[in-house]
């Protein structure tokens, strides 16, 4: 492999191109997004016929621009590579919103180099807004009103009890149970709770402050990949519970003015 060939900002510059063009197709899907559902884990698990277009296009453009890649994708995307280069594709993420036409779903594509996320972007569909990240080169929105990419930073709570803060559930029922008696605890002790339903918007919302924290259990390695990334690459603290890494199984990202508390209550209310 040359050092070329995993440079990060070349993987983005693709990823973008790629999340691109699926963000069309996603887009042009939507009308008839009804048409053709299926459910996976649970009945509240939906996939549609353009999650699976999504994801054909975005890998078979990957790998016809460097076929020696590997390959990891909701839907079933699953190829080991040579390069030490695999991406981690989710190609709508916000399907339940998508289904609904609630404007947050995402195209995600992120580029691991040797298992560690290295570039990724989060392309919200039915805003345009697109955040993108580079280890180590920030973390960037561009927007089509403002397409010049603005470097993010996240927010400065001064308390938890002034914190917003987001969160997801999972599909399957007794998850669910356990997430929403947590969230119903964590409730008294913030600004409020928000519940976008997309993991990887998410994510980018609290980069770039729009939420001061995010948590959510048992994710997927596509649903975070690369708005971890740009969370990370914004000056989050992004991490797990109990000094465990982030996503196994706890997914936090939360302004550092405000990380201790939270992860401190979150773990109090695991422990209950
Ligand atoms: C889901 C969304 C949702 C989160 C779920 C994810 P999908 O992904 O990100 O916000 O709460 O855990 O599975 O199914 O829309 O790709
Ligand atoms: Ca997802
Ligand atoms: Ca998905």
């Amino acid at each position: 492999m040359s050092a070329s060939s995993a440079d990060p900002a070349q993987l983005l510059a693709l990823a973008v191109d790629v999340a691109r063009e699926a963000a069309q197709l996603v887009a042009r899907g939507r009308a008839s997004a009804a048409d053709d559902v299926d459910v996976k884990s649970s009945s509240v698990d939906v996939v549609t016929a353009v999650d699976r277009a999504s994801e054909e296009l975005v890998t078979s453009r990957l790998l016809a621009a460097r076929p020696d890649d590997g390959l990891l994708g909701e839907e079933g995307a699953d190829r080991t590579g040579t390069s030490g280069v695999r991406w981690v594709v989710d190609p709508i993420d916000g399907t339940v919103n998508f289904l609904y036409d609630l404007p947050a779903y995402a195209v995600s594509i992120a580029a691991e180099v040797d298992g560690v996320v290295r570039a990724g972007v989060v392309l919200n569909v039915a805003t345009g807004e697109r955040w993108t990240a580079t280890a180590g080169g920030g973390a960037h929105l561009s927007t089509p009103a403002h397409p010049e990419p603005v470097r993010l930073t996240g927010s400065r709570p001064v308390s938890l009890e002034q914190a917003l803060v987001a969160t997801g559930f999972g599909y399957r029922v007794e998850q669910r149970r356990t997430q929403g008696a947590v969230v119903a605890r964590l409730l008294p002790h913030v600004r409020d709770i928000r519940r976008h339903g997309s993991s990887a918007l998410d994510l980018c919302s609290v980069a770039a402050g729009r939420v001061d924290a995010y948590y959510e259990l048992d994710l997927k390695p596509w649903d975070h990949a690369a708005g971890a990334l740009v969370a990370a690459e914004a000056g989050l603290v992004v991490t797990g519970l109990g000094g465990r890494p982030f996503a196994r199984p706890m997914a936090v990202a939360a302004a550092p003015t405000i990380a201790g508390p939270l992860l401190e209550l979150l773990e109090e209310l695991h422990r209950a």
